[in-house]
């Protein structure tokens, strides 16, 4: 099949919502200007597996018109946007593999799908191409060129995969771009998790006890937004550096199952294993309400659950509710994935502008200069980064200082003390 999606007759919405969207990325849309000109990508194939968002939609849609031959599938099963979907297929010239709530074997057919097209360059968001790549395909490795990758999970994998000598291309991380994870990461997870927990259960957040487990950018803007919504925050942390940063910013810290004798709502956004397992479920309140917002859906022990429960019924799509043996009950959301992407629309434009302006900035690097590296984690050029950061500033209206000459030569000077 050339490509699987749900419904073509949904193409039509799905454009309107893409163009609504594009209109919040403007600096993606400048470079996109360019590439119609300068065709940076011209004659490469492009793979990518990325959330079949709005969003997303307008970064596949630059690749395009930088001259790449671009295929897609969805990077979670349950973030796909069905219209979306068939608008990329139908307006934008990208075929196109990811159906909402897809199947386990699907997804990863999908992923095979992707792989076919024999990339010169993978774009990954959870390093799962790269990762099946090199355990099934490693044939199709003397074609690549390059690849990227969008989140702090994948780039964990893909770290991992360099300090064992696997990696055989190099990858540029475009999570660890400034302007992708201080604002994608800490803006976005932070107002898109709250978002699907809203839509999911409608329940009133003020008032409410939220634990996060996990103080990265993530944690820290889950954290910010619901004590902005009258919640009480706990963290639990590995990290002693990160638990006295939560401390200091007045959150609760205490071990897992500590907080769970108080939590009202559970988000984990670790990028662990297991991170609510026995020990906190054992302890949880009842009728807590629990859910991941990290890339992969290890974060909660499910099997815990079933193992551990006389019954389980759907409140609503995507909200369980398991009885547990001693008579709790505890509501699980979107099945322990992406609550954001799942419950909701994932982050919003405004943000995704920067996170996607590095993305098309970075496959434009990779076909220039890939050949020059060898296999390894990179980052994105610090030139690419701040020109994102003066771009996005731009495009919001906002000016900034610069150093007089009489600063620089102080800031770069070292005998130069008290005046
Ligand atoms: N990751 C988080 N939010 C996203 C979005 N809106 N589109 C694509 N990937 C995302």
């Amino acid at each position: 099949m050339p490509y699987h999606i749900k419904d073509i007759t949904l193409a039509n919405a799905g454009r309107a919502r893409i163009e609504w969207a594009d209109r919040d990325m403007p600096v993606l849309a400048g470079i996109r200007e360019r590439f119609k000109s300068e065709r940076p990508l011209e004659g490469l194939r492009i793979s990518a597996c990325m959330h079949i968002t709005t969003e997303t939609a307008n970064l596949l849609r630059t690749l395009v018109a930088g001259g790449a031959d671009v295929v897609a599938c969805a990077s979670n099963p349950l973030s796909t946007q069905d219209d979306t979907a068939a608008a990329l297929l139908q307006h934008y010239g990208v075929r196109t593999y990811a159906v909402k709530g897809e199947d386990t074997a699907t997804y990863y057919q999908h992923i095979d799908r992707v792989i076919d097209h024999q990339p010169h360059i993978t774009m990954d968001d959870g390093a799962d191409v790269v990762g099946r790549i090199h355990e099934k395909r490693p044939e199709i490795i003397t074609n690549i060129l390059g690849g990227t990758e969008e989140t702090t999970t994948g780039v964990i994998r893909l770290s991992a995969m360099a300090k064992d000598g696997a990696l055989r291309y190099p990858i540029i991380a475009v999570n660890d771009a400034k302007t992708k994870h201080f604002y994608d990461n800490r803006y976005g997870t932070g107002q898109s998790t709250l978002d699907g927990i809203m839509r999911l259960t409608n329940r009133l957040l003020a008032g409410r006890t939220i634990v996060i487990s996990g103080y990265g950018w993530c944690g820290r803007g889950i954290a910010t937004r619901a004590a902005g919504m009258g919640m009480q925050v706990i963290i639990c942390e590995v990290d002693p550096f990160k638990a006295l940063e939560a401390h200091m910013e007045g959150y609760l810290v205490m071990p897992a199952a500590e907080a769970a004798k108080r939590c009202d709502i559970w988000v984990t956004v670790t990028g662990n294993l297991n991170v609510i397992g026995a020990a906190a479920f054992t302890n949880m309140k009842n009728g807590a309400i629990i859910c991941n917002s990290g890339h992969f859906n290890s974060e909660i022990d499910i099997s815990w659950l079933d193992d551990n429960s006389t019954d389980r019924r759907e409140l609503k799509p995507m909200v369980q509710e398991y009885r547990l043996y001693d008579g709790r009950n505890l509501i699980l959301l979107a099945e322990g994935r992406l609550v954001n992407l799942s419950g909701a629309e994932g982050h919003p434009a405004e943000v995704m502008d920067m996170s996607f302006a590095n993305q098309a900035l970075t496959a434009e690097y990779v076909a220039k200069y890939a050949k020059q590296l060898t296999p390894g984690v990179y980052r994105v050029p610090e030139s690419i980064d701040e020109s994102i950061a003066l771009l996005k500033l731009r495009a919001l209206g906002l000016a900034i200082d610069t150093l007089t000459p009489e600063q620089e030569e102080y800031l770069n000077s070292w005998n130069l003390g008290t005046v």
